[in-house]
């Protein structure tokens, strides 16, 4: 039996075929049952969802859009009651609101205030109990206690950590610097080992909005912050919302923009909790925030910053874990900040963000340990961190192994390549294995190795790297999101933008090889309806379930993607995923699947 198991792997599935059209797929043997939509009630108050009915208040009591990190805490020993925590990672007004084109909205002159405070309600999160019957079928409980929307419009946060109360962060409507309404571009996150759902804030740029335009039409960025500014991208006027709400316009209010970037720890156990803004854990466009305990009860969180050329970060925290919940949940709140330089001999250099160390120093422009937070970027650059191709998930798993997404980046000149990133014009993307010595993941030092190169093995100049027993089917690009399952397996979930005309598949989940002779070999075991990306992916500790988040369907690369007629309903869309209902349109839903036998997921 030993060797079968090593000659087809250790993943016992039948490989899904891979393709796209306008339905999901799952590998034979398994469900993959729709749980949530946008727009499904969480409360008793709210009947069916109506898209042609919208308001922000109504949003605020039902499931936000565009689903990206899914997170599960059990609440019964049974495995029969847990909470999903889903983060909600932006909007797409064209594809919500009927009568607003993409491309006729350009100047925005359609979004008003009104559709602008549905915007900011369907971002944040939705924490909610889900409940399994004894056909092993999971199902929302709407109305439970623990039911909360967390969102940009109305949920207060606080700031703590060594940037809060900073001069950058104080605003007009709060002059203290601790306290922020909201959150926004929550992509990925993470669960903590004591319970807590961590939101990492991605591209807080985006949101913010200058009247300032050059003769092209571009931001004019000047200024005591411009530095800062600039280094982040900001502001990127991706939306409208500092024309309704004075704190997204620089002009009006220069600091907002410090109160975002930061990972957000909320406590799904209590919904009247404030989440917290853990400054300690620095500021940039954070994809997620995966902890692993570490062998000396210290808490260490993985971090990437998805932008081209940018770093990957590890927080290691001051305390260790114990059994006390209220003092774990102080654990982000003091640590070390770190950023990696990659070796060409296969070193990992972790450099530490302190103040007053090394360059980090008032001479350069960094006063105190909250200005190398606030200015994480800035910071890691003056240490000579290494650029990567767009960090996105950052996983450790079992070993003292850590996995690293690289998603693509096309920008990577000839020339610019080196060991840990080495493809010129990187389309596809690749995963970098990281090893901590013995295990500890607090060591300044750790080696690493490229798991595989993504894209079509088929096609040499693509420069493509894959194990073995790599199908036609289960090659991939564009590496996003991962979950280490119950066994230590790795899965991979892909995030291929309006690419995917270059592979000719959807977007999907796939199950990789990291051990053995079979190592960086990748196996199709669900795909994506067309125009959706696969986020979460997170199993429950059983590994009889696993949650899926399709997000956007319908959208990238389709014929749609620049939007729906004005004034139509949703005409033609290229798909209407999930409901396929005349006059609904395509909706981002998070997806549970099980095994037909109930057994466990993969095998
Ligand atoms: Fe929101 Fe890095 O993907
Ligand atoms: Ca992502
Ligand atoms: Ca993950
Ligand atoms: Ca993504």
């Amino acid at each position: 039996p030993g060797t079968a198991r090593a000659a087809n792997g250790s993943f016992a599935f039948a490989e899904l075929e891979s393709g796209n059209d306008e339905r999901h797929h799952v590998a034979e043997g398994y469900d993959a049952d729709v749980l949530i939509r946008w727009g499904d009630p969480l409360f008793d108050d709210v009947g069916p969802f109506d898209p042609q009915n919208q308001s922000a208040a109504d949003q605020l009591r039902r499931f936000g859009y565009n689903n990206d990190y899914v997170g599960f805490l059990p609440l019964s020993e049974d495995g029969k009651r847990g909470l999903l925590c889903v983060n909600h990672e932006y909007t797409n007004e064209e594809v919500m609101f009927p009568g607003i084109g993409r491309q006729d909205n350009k100047d925005f002159a359609d979004m008003t205030r009104a559709l602008v405070d549905i915007e900011m309600a369907a971002h944040g999160g939705s924490v909610f109990e889900i409940a399994r019957d004894d056909a092993g079928k999971w199902s929302v409980v709407a109305g439970s206690r623990y039911n909360r929307r967390i969102s940009m419009l109305d949920t207060e946060m606080t700031v703590d950590g060594p940037a809060a109360g900073h001069a950058r962060l104080k605003t007009a409507a709060d002059p203290e610097g601790t306290r922020v309404i909201g959150t926004l571009n929550n992509c990925a996150g993470g669960m903590t080992p004591w319970g807590t759902y961590l939101m990492a804030e991605e591209n807080f740029h985006g949101y913010f909005w200058t009247d300032k335009l050059n003769a092209d039409g571009k931001p004019v960025i000047e200024g005591p912050q411009a530095a800062s500014l600039k280094r982040y991208g900001a502001p990127g006027r991706w939306y409208n919302w500092g024309q309704h709400h004075d704190r997204f316009n620089l002009d009006k209010e220069p600091n907002e923009v410090n109160r975002f970037g930061w990972i957000v720890e909320v406590d799904p156990l209590d919904p009247a909790s404030t989440p917290v803004k853990h400054t300690a854990l620095g500021r940039f466009r954070h994809e997620g925030a995966e902890a692993i305990v570490n062998g000396d009860g210290r808490v260490v969180i993985y971090s990437g910053d998805d932008a081209r050329f940018d770093y990957v970060y590890k927080f290691v925290s001051s305390g260790t874990v114990s059994d006390d919940r209220e003092a774990n949940k102080k654990l982000l709140s003091e640590g070390t900040l770190y950023v990696g330089r990659f070796h060409e001999d296969g070193r990992l250099e972790w450099l530490p963000l302190i103040h007053g160390e090394g360059p980090l120093t008032a001479e350069n422009g960094f006063a105190s340990q909250a200005d190398v937070l606030i200015d994480t970027r800035l910071a890691a650059d003056a240490l000579g961190a290494t650029p990567m191709d767009r960090p996105e998930d950052v996983q450790p798993g079992e070993k003292g192994r850590v996995y690293m997404m690289l998603t693509n980046n096309t920008r990577r000149k000839e020339g610019q390549e080196d060991a840990a990133n080495p493809r010129a014009d990187n389309a596809f993307g690749h995963i970098v294995e990281m090893v901590a010595p013995q295990e500890d993941h607090a060591a300044r030092e750790f080696t690493w190795s490229i798991l595989v190169k993504c894209g079509d093995p088929r096609i040499a100049e693509v420069g493509a790297q894959w194990g073995p027993e790599t199908s036609e089917h289960g090659w991939f690009a564009s590496p996003d999101n991962c979950a280490i399952d119950a066994a230590g397996r790795l899965w991979v979930s892909t995030d291929q933008g309006s690419n995917w005309g270059k592979t000719g598949k959807s977007d999907g989940l796939y199950a990789v090889e990291t051990e053995g002779a079979l190592r960086g070999s990748s196996k199709l075991f669900f795909r994506c309806p067309v125009g959706g990306e696969l986020c979460g992916p997170y199993f429950t500790p059983d590994q009889s379930a696993l949650f899926l988040a399709v997000q956007h369907p319908g959208t990238d690369g389709t014929k749609n993607f620049k939007g729906f007629e004005r004034n139509s309903t949703f005409e033609d869309p290229a798909t209407r995923w999930p409901d396929f209902v005349e006059g609904m349109p395509p909706r981002p839903s998070v997806v549970v699947v099980t095994r037909k036998d109930g057994g466990k997921i993969g095998g």
